[in-house]
């Protein structure tokens, strides 16, 4: 469909995946992503369509519903409901989902393929080659790795020779040439098109369309001894999802679609022989409501290995998306796939990995610039965020910077570099917790005469990081949706559109209430730890001191190491009125800790107490007396001591966590 109704659409698709098996990792990078643009495009006013689906027709779902005692077709229902329930739980959609085995793909495909025979490139002849049914993939000798193996999977294939239709792609070299000139950006990034070119460079062989050896899969329209082989089959279900209906060309669909997501093992497929396909096809439609142009863009990302291995529904699959989601939620998981690697390249994946992506940047950077500003709104201003006569030129720089990042991290989206839009992104939260760090709004708050200062920093930071929600939307979207909610905005985030994100905050607002959005996950626990700085967070429970000045990162506490010992003797320090040393068993050979207590404990009352104490502070002297170590202990305004101790006996050297 040409014209100005389609210039507002967006249509994307990803690869429809194999549904042998769970979904896994891997395929659900590429939902993820797929789904991040679709996102970003609805918020920039399109109307976007994501397609995924599943390859049902291909050779091992037989072998894994003969495995699973299915039909294949009973065996395919049921783990389309896992995909459906995966992608769910991954916050994905809308999207429309397609199955090769349903009947409009089924018509569709042959009545395409039939033009393609009427106009001339399909021809009858005999394959002998080597398969790989994994990967499901011809390959000639000289392709395979040694012994036989695949060169992408490195499993064994099968050697075959049968009777087969073939596509004349040779016909087509001219055209994919002119289709890959590198300004046309068909493949991004420009390392995949350079291999694509390179590809068509070599010369391109015809290519098999048929298996007249298999049963399972759709039927060619003039020879019923044969099924399509299952990736040319698969290519045409982008056109199935994207509503284009041969028999009624005249209602609207959204083909051709603007981007083809995918991994780097199946560029060949959409690059090089589905245009060729489209072209061919094309040319027999007298009706040119019946043409398919080629898709616009093929976005081609790289692998998360796992160790050493790719991840892969038969390998590597060692960490279920569910295991994630249920430690991060599905936007930690969703934020460290666009985050942790730029598209196109290989990342490796382990659950440290994530975990840490979560807790530094959504726990500290993030979370606890919410709550912080929180905080401190409703305690000196009663939650609604101060009216300000005019911006400030103190504020100035924060302001500068906020809209600089969001038009540069507007810039990259815009270009599918992800990770580098997330990082200028951050750059304003981090700027953030910066300017509150320098500002001091607690200092701010108890001077009258600085006022207008005070509430100008509020409302510079308030602007800030509604931007931020926005900006973050589309990867995101539950977590930006709460911070939405406790920054007290009406409606949903994902409702504003890009443009909104140069708007203010609005004044006068009543915020509402905070709750840690990412608490802190410490992995050896598999449970949320107790100390997560962001869970410091109920409004009055915080005070000036630990929102600010005494802020620390979770690694700065997780540095210190506090142990139990055991007070095994205790003495005044000679000519010291305060001090007390002690001889401790720590568990690990004994130490000497001095502490400034004298005017409250008795020696005696010290020994044999079980006391927390800070193991790794350097060694000091105190009058001359060696220190290692220090004691804890609480003090109130009244000068009144109270010692912490151990409720009870525990080994001396035990680890207090
Ligand atoms: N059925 C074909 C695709 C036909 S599209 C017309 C197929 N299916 S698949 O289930 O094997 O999925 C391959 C795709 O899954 C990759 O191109 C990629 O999008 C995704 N990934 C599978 N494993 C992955 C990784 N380990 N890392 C990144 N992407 C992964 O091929």
């Amino acid at each position: 469909m040409g014209g100005d109704e389609n210039n507002r659409r967006f249509y994307l698709t990803t690869p429809i995946y194999y549904i042998n098996a769970l979904p896994h990792l891997g395929t659900a990078y590429t939902t993820v992503i797929a789904d991040i643009i679709a996102r970003f495009k609805r918020m920039q006013g399109y109307d976007a369509l994501l397609v995924t689906g599943s390859d049902e027709n291909s050779q091992k779902i037989v072998l894994a519903a003969e495995e699973a005692g299915r039909n294949p077709l009973k065996f395919c229902d049921e783990m389309v409901q896992h995909y459906h329930e995966a992608w769910r739980m991954l916050d994905i959609g809308p999207y429309k989902y397609v199955r090769t085995t349903e009947e409009r793909h089924r018509k569709l495909v042959q009545f395409f393929f039939q033009r393609v025979r009427d106009a001339g490139y399909i021809y009858k002849g005999e394959y002998s080659g080597y398969y790989c049914t994994p990967c499901e993939t011809f390959y000639t000798e000289k392709e395979l790795m040694g012994e036989g193996l695949c060169p992408k999977c490195e499993r064994p294939t099968h050697e075959v020779s049968e009777e087969a239709y073939f596509f004349k792609l040779s016909a087509f070299q001219d055209y994919l040439e002119k289709l890959l000139r590198p300004e046309a950006e068909f493949v991004v990034p420009d390392f995949r098109l350079n291999e694509m070119r390179a590809r068509v460079d070599e010369g391109l062989a015809d290519v098999c369309i048929s298996r007249s050896s298999l049963e399972w899969g759709i039927p060619l329209p003039w020879d019923d001894t044969h099924v399509f082989y299952v990736w040319v089959d698969a290519l045409l279900a982008y056109v199935t999802g994207s509503g284009f209906d041969f028999e009624q060309p005249e209602k609207p669909h959204y083909w051709p679609a603007q981007l083809n997501l995918m991994a780097k093992d199946i560029p060949w497929f959409h690059a090089i022989i589905f245009p060729a396909l489209l072209r061919a096809y094309s040319e027999s439609c007298k009706d040119s409501r019946l043409k398919l142009d080629h898709v616009e863009q093929m976005l081609v990302h790289g692998y998360w290995l796992y160790g050493e291995s790719k991840m892969s529904k038969s390998r590597g699959g060692a960490i279920s998306p569910r295991e994630v989601v249920e430690l991060v939620c599905s936007d930690g998981l969703r934020y460290f796939f666009a985050r942790e690697v730029p598209l196109g390249l290989d990342g490796t994946i382990s659950l440290e990995a994530i975990v840490n992506r979560y807790n530094y940047d959504l726990g500290n950077d993030l979370g606890n610039l919410l709550n912080r500003l929180l905080t401190m709104t409703e305690k000196y201003f009663g939650g609604v965020v101060p009216e300000t006569p005019e911006y400030r030129e103190s504020d100035a720089e924060l302001r500068e910077l906020t809209a600089k990042q969001r038009d540069e991290a507007l810039g990259l989206l815009e270009r599918y570099e992800l990770s580098r839009a997330l990082e200028e992104t951050f750059a304003i939260i981090r700027e953030c917790n910066r300017f509150i760090d320098q500002r001091k709004p607690w200092v701010l708050g108890k001077k009258p005469h600085r006022a207008e200062e005070f509430t100008g920093a509020f409302c510079v930071l308030f602007d800030a990081v509604r931007a931020v929600a926005i900006l973050l939307a589309p990867v995101m979207p539950s977590a930006m949706q709460k911070l939405w909610e406790q920054l007290g905005l009406e409606g949903r985030v994902e409702d504003a559109t890009f443009a909104d994100a140069a708007k203010p905050y609005p004044r006068g607002n009543r915020i509402g209430r905070a709750h840690p959005l990412f608490p802190r996950v410490d992995l050896n626990e598999q449970t949320p730890a107790p100390a997560a700085p962001e869970e410091s967070g109920e409004p009055d429970a915080v005070e000036e001191n630990d929102m600010a000045e005494n802020m620390i990162e979770f690694a700065d506490f997780q540095k210190m190491e506090i142990i139990v010992a055991k007070i095994l003797s205790a003495e005044p320090v000679a000519g010291a009125d305060k001090l007390i040393k002690m001889q401790m068993d720590d568990g690990r050979g004994g130490r000497q800790t001095v502490a400034g207590i004298a005017p409250w404990i008795k020696p005696e009352d010290l020994v044999g107490l079980y006391v927390p104490i800070v193991a790794n502070l350097k060694p000091a002297r105190l009058r001359g007396e060696l220190s290692e170590g220090m004691l804890l202990a609480a003090q109130d305004d009244a000068g009144n001591l109270s010692l912490v101790v151990m409720q009870e006996e525990i080994a001396p050297g035990s680890k207090v966590v």
